[in-house]
């Protein structure tokens, strides 16, 4: 009976295929495999981490972390690493932005010969960083992790995270196969998070990969808990300790929010998930789950028992009101005026992500974002327990 299969090692996908004597497929077992990570230390990296420890069993990592202040990257590693899990765990001291991702040689050769997915989630996330060291990270970065890719035999997914705002000032419905229709961006950060992307689209005819788009990550939907209080926790700070009250945006601005679990479990699931090679996938809450800037505003409101905001128009804000308020002010108002501006696209957000590729591919799984409002006030319980990021808060 044996006699009638044949059992085969695919040098490309380092699998056992077990077929039958018209060579079909019957049985398929994975051997080991070799994630290669970006960014682990990050707020979703960190995530990314803990998701592929838990749910590929099998897996081993290998984690690309930057030496910083005094520590090498091992050593960063082990706040992310659970003890149990670091024998699974290579970490490699690097730097995307430097030539072969400032790799080791042989460390390089090494991985390149047995990495067999990849998943690179590293980039500058700030907004004031200048056009050059935001592409120095963020597209020179990308084309030093694709190079690296493309010389890799056993490689069967990349899994590259970008950013639902390479969308830009636009305000329509974007769709997932878009990229660059002619819009203008914000920022240093979203100009070249779209040409990494550019980047990475060009190297997806010859490197099978998938490009995630998330929109803004904030806290797990469960907990609440979250290491980064960037984003729209300040502003929700100031507003939340009466600091200020006055919105310059439009109460039926678009907030498109996204909790770090949801995000780290796709990426995770399209890691492995063929029907997404070549794709773009918006992990969004998309326009049936996000909510506008009055719904989430009045149920802060209520939560921290404040009033309500005033809303002003934008452009009068920032071409008469700021001003004349800069120089009457002083003192916390005034660096809050000041930090401030760095939110004003927040609250006057039209554009809206569509999410049918992400549906398609994720919704076979059970993996949908939770609608902003259902968790919203987890997000705020977490932030008074941790004090806005300044003290721990045990696991629940
Ligand atoms: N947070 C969001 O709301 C959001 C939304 C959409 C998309 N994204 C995307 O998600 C990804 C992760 O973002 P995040 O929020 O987790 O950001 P984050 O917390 O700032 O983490 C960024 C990660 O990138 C690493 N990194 C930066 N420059 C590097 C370099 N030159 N070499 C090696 N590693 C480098 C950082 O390492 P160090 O610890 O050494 O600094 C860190 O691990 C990014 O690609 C971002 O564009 C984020």
């Amino acid at each position: 009976m044996y006699d009638k299969f044949s059992v085969v090692k695919t040098i490309r996908h380092s699998s056992w295929q077990v077929r039958d004597a018209g060579t079909r497929v019957v049985f398929r077992v994975d051997s080991e495999e070799l994630i290669f990570v970006t960014g682990a230390t990050g707020f979703l990296g960190t995530q990314l981490i803990r998701g592929l420890l838990k749910r590929q069993p099998r897996a081993k990592l290998a984690l690309l972390i930057r030496d910083r202040s005094g520590q090498l990257g091992r050593q960063r590693a082990d706040v992310i690493v659970p003890a149990g899990e670091r024998t699974r765990v290579e970490v490699c001291s690097g730097d995307v932005a430097r030539p072969d991702c400032g790799l080791d040689a042989t460390v390089y050769r090494r991985l390149r010969a047995t990495t067999t997915r990849l998943i690179h989630s590293a980039a500058t996330v700030r907004f004031d960083h200048s056009l050059d060291e935001a592409r120095r990270i963020n597209v020179e970065g990308t084309r030093h992790v694709l190079e690296f890719a493309a010389g890799m035999r056993e490689l069967k997914n990349l899994a590259y995270v970008g950013t639902a705002y390479v969308a830009g000032e636009r305000s329509n419905l974007v769709l997932e196969s878009e990229l660059d229709v002619g819009q203008s961006y914000r920022n240093t950060y979203e100009q070249t998070k779209a040409e990494a992307e550019a980047l990475v689209r060009s190297y997806l005819g010859s490197l099978p990969g998938v490009i995630l788009r998330p929109s803004i990550i904030v806290g797990d939907s469960q907990t609440g808990a979250t290491s980064s209080f960037k984003m729209m926790y300040w502003p929700l700070k100031i507003y939340a300790r009466r600091l200020w009250r006055t919105l310059p945006g439009f109460p039926d601005a678009v907030l498109d929010i996204v909790p770090v679990d949801f995000v780290a479990r796709s990426v995770v699931h399209l890691l492995f998930e063929e029907a997404a090679f070549g794709s773009t996938v918006h992990l969004c809450a998309g326009p049936r789950g996000s909510a506008t800037i009055k719904q989430i505003a009045r149920r802060a409101a209520e939560y921290f028992q404040v009033d309500e905001p005033r809303y002003v128009d934008p452009k009068l804000f920032f071409a008469v009101v700021r001003p004349l308020l800069f120089m009457a002010l002083w003192g916390r108002k005034r660096r809050v005026l000041r930090d401030g501006r760095a939110y004003r696209d927040y609250f006057t957000m039209r554009v809206q992500f569509d999410t049918s590729n992400a549906e398609r591919l994720l919704g076979p799984a059970g993996i949908c974002p939770p609608p902003v409002l259902d968790y919203l006030d987890r997000l705020f319980q977490y932030c008074v327990a941790s004090d806005w990021g300044r003290k721990p808060v045990s696991a629940q």
